[in-house]
């Protein structure tokens, strides 16, 4: 068996990261191919870095543009990738245009393909990542679904049992290795003078929030004003394409919002777990504050994580100031007594017993 992986973001690059691991630990050959969506340094090579990550094998350098042209330039670029490589298997993750790619790119070869994240669904189809995902899964040989509902959705949609395992989520596998490492190695609470000190972190850099400048004022003016509310700071690590957008339309951010560099890995973890909320509209964001038990709220309309709202560790608010207001102060003292719904840390063993490879538990 011979694994290639192909990836191109920083969501991609974390919750590939104990797979990756997983195929070291048992000794199998692998390679990884990335296809280029993500290059700033803060973006791409600071996980490869952090989280130990051998460099990708092939870096195919295909970079920002349009929906047609990335996912194009990329699917050429994959294809003749893989007939050098010749793998058994490919493996994706998530609903990037990287993931959609290498899905197609792969299913049009004997390779194997096997999407890990598999059922995820927002059933809003302005979203891209939603295309992404459906197309992914509908095109896999093996679904690896993190939850019981994430399986039931792809059976829904007429997708084979023997197609889908349930792992559990590769971010708790992610999680769990470096949460101590980050309470023991991060200095970003002293760095950001945030030791002792209440805070709410923020992330939004999804397309229908910062690219819509009505929507991202909006956001901005909610998220200051329930921080006043509540006499806190918020840091915003703030993703390439929100800075631009900021840029673009000359919005000042309030003064209760420290926009930040984003951050490596464990400072990321670091700030998530000693946050006292967090307002986001990440997908792995709202799954690992639940992970980590911090309250969350989450600015989008819909969510493809609903097991997060069941447990009661997340609030959908959309971008009306007054209902981010409102949802903050309902979560602020919300008791984080919730079991986490994504499994319990061994979701990449699972993914390579499924591919038939004998691995040890537990050594995450
Ligand atoms: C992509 C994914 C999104 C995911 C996010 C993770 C798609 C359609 N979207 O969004 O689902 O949540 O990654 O972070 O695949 N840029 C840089 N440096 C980079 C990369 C991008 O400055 O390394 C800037 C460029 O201005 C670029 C913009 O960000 O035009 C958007 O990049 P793109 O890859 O299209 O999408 P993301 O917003 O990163
Ligand atoms: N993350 C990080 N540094 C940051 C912001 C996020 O390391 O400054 C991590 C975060 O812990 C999570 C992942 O990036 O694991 C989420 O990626 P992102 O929000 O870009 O994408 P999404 O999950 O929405 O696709």
């Amino acid at each position: 068996e011979h694994v290639a992986f192909v990836l191109g973001t920083r969501p991609e690059i974390i919750k590939l990261a104990p797979v990756i691991h997983a195929c070291s630990d048992a000794m199998l050959p692998y390679t990884i191919v990335h296809t280029g969506q993500h290059y700033s340094e803060s973006l791409d090579s600071v996980f490869f870095e952090q989280l130990d990550l051998p460099d990708p094998a092939y870096n195919l350098g295909v970079g920002s543009g349009s929906h047609g042209k990335q996912t194009g330039e990329m699917l050429i670029r994959i294809e003749e990738t893989l007939e050098e490589i010749d793998p058994d298997t490919v493996l994706v993750q998530g609903d990037t245009n990287s993931v959609l790619a290498g899905a197609i790119a792969t299913s049009k070869t004997d390779i194997d393909l096997g999407h890990v994240e598999a059922g995820l669904r927002s059933f809003d189809r302005r979203m891209p990542e939603e295309t992404n995902r459906v197309v992914a899964d509908h095109v896999s040989e093996h679904l690896f679904a993190p939850t019981a509902q994430s399986e039931r959705q792809l059976r829904r949609e007429g997708i084979e049992a023997e197609r889908i395992t349930v792992t559990g989520n590769t971010v708790v596998d992610a999680v769990y290795r470096n949460r101590e490492l980050a309470r023991e190695k991060s200095t970003v609470l002293s760095t950001l003078g945030l030791d002792g000190r209440a805070f709410v972190l923020m992330t939004a850099h999804r397309a229908e929030n910062v690219d819509d400048e009505a929507r991202f004022r909006s956001i901005l003016r909610g998220v200051d004003r329930a921080a006043r509310e509540r006499d806190v700071e918020v840091v915003y690590p703030i993703h390439p394409r929100a800075a631009k957008r900021l840029d673009d339309f000359g919005i000042d951010v309030p003064d209760r919002i420290r926009t930040i560099e984003p951050r490596e890995y464990l400072d990321f973890l670091r700030l998530e777990a000693e946050a006292d909320l967090i307002v986001t509209d990440s997908g792995g964001v709202q799954e690992e504050a639940c992970i980590l038990g911090v309250p969350c709220v989450t600015m989008r309309d819909n969510t493809e994580r609903p097991e997060t709202i069941e447990v009661g560790a997340n609030r959908l608010c959309g971008a009306d100031p007054e209902a981010i207001v409102r949802i903050v102060d309902e979560m602020w003292d919300v008791t984080s007594d919730w079991e986490n719904p994504f499994g319990d840390g061994d979701a990449s063993e699972r993914i390579l017993e499924t591919l038939g490879v004998s691995v040890e538990r537990g050594v995450a």
